[in-house]
């Protein structure tokens, strides 16, 4: 088996080597994939830190490179680079897209997210990888090699949806961010971010999908003992199209203004739905106190009763009690 895994790590670093080659060095490659990325605004640093490339338009350019390089047919298939349909017919899995090469937290290349570059009801805007032997979907964040030195450094880990994100803030000089790439938030990659710091900022996308998504991962990032801020953009915007729209410095500006912990961002929401309407405001105190029940230490548990308190206009005890009351439940 571990024969095995290393023939796929082989064969995909071939892959993304042939897919930076593409990009870089053929007429297609240069018209399309590399324009592409310039009127992305990504310069050729971030290209080479993010080992980025392009995949001809073409039924089976990378299968036929691979074996003529000696690769059988059986590996590349393992590690999700070629499809094999009914018939016999056996083609590129990624042709005529974007290439970002996911890598584990070693720098070794698992899989691609390969982009399409014009939008087109039909097709998928993102295709990815699929499971394999050496690619968990759930267990890996988007990022995290290009990332993890900054994150011991600067002690906090941003964590955004998508790949972009993650090179357009590396870009602008923050480069302690990852990205859960679509997929909800998971446990492992929870994990994952505390093995370098126990810090996290979620950074999603402003839309009804993105407070959404932080809603759900916050519980499981305090279950796992984390300290968690939040930061919603403005509506319509990514971390990657904000950024490009004010600058490195004032999106630095913006996550220490409008970054929040995850109580004044769960309790801002309820305030402003609830007015003086008390029972949304139990309710809302309620949902709150849920959240903390979530968190191991019953150190900060107590020091966070206070902030609820405060925040909600309440006496402490009666969030010590309500906090008590679901934990006793939950049992
Ligand atoms: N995603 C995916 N498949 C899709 C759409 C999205 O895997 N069909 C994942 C990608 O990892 C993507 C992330 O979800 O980066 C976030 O999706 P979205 O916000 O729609 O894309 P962006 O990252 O903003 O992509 P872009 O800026 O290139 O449009
Ligand atoms: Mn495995
Ligand atoms: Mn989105
Ligand atoms: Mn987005
Ligand atoms: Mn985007």
């Amino acid at each position: 088996r571990q024969n095995e895994r290393e023939s796929l790590l082989i064969v995909l670093n071939f892959a993304k080597t042939f897919f930076q080659e593409t990009l870089q060095t053929s007429d297609e490659g240069k018209s399309i994939g590399l324009s592409y990325f310039r009127e992305r605004g990504f310069t050729n640093p971030t290209i080479d830190a993010f080992e980025l490339g392009y995949s001809f338009d073409q039924w089976d350019a990378l299968m036929q490179a691979a074996l003529r390089r000696g690769y059988s047919r059986d590996v590349l298939e393992k590690a999700g680079l070629i499809l094999s349909k009914e018939g016999g017919k056996v083609f590129d899995r990624f042709r005529g897209r974007v290439m970002f090469p996911i890598h584990n937290v070693s720098g070794r290349v698992i899989a691609f997210g390969a982009r399409i570059l014009k939008t087109d009801k039909n097709q998928p805007k993102y295709l990815n990888s699929p499971e394999t032997p050496v690619y968990h979907k759930s267990q890996v964040l988007y990022g995290i090699f290009q990332a993890k030195q900054t994150i011991r450094q600067e002690d906090v880990c941003y964590l955004t949806e998508g790949y972009t994100d993650v090179i357009s803030l590396h870009q602008a000089g923050i480069k302690n961010v990852v990205a859960s790439s679509g997929t909800s938030l998971t446990t492992e990659q929870i994990r994952l971010i505390a093995r370098f710091t126990p810090n996290v900022t979620i950074l999603y996308d402003g839309d009804a999908a993105g407070i959404k998504a932080a809603l759900r991962g916050l519980d499981m990032v305090l279950e796992e003992g984390l300290n968690l801020r939040l930061l919603l953009l403005p509506d319509g915007e990514d971390p990657d199209s904000y950024v490009h729209k004010v600058g490195a410095e004032a999106f630095k500006a913006y996550i220490q203004q409008h970054s929040q912990d995850f109580i004044d961002f769960k309790a801002n929401r309820w305030l402003s739905e609830a007015g003086d309407n008390p029972l949304k405001r139990a309710e809302g105190i309620s949902d709150v106190c849920t959240s903390i029940t979530k968190i191991p230490d019953p150190l900060k548990r107590q020091t966070l009763s206070q902030r609820v308190a405060q925040v909600f206009h309440v006496s402490e005890q009666s969030v010590i009690s309500e906090i008590n009351r679901q934990l006793r439940q939950q049992q």
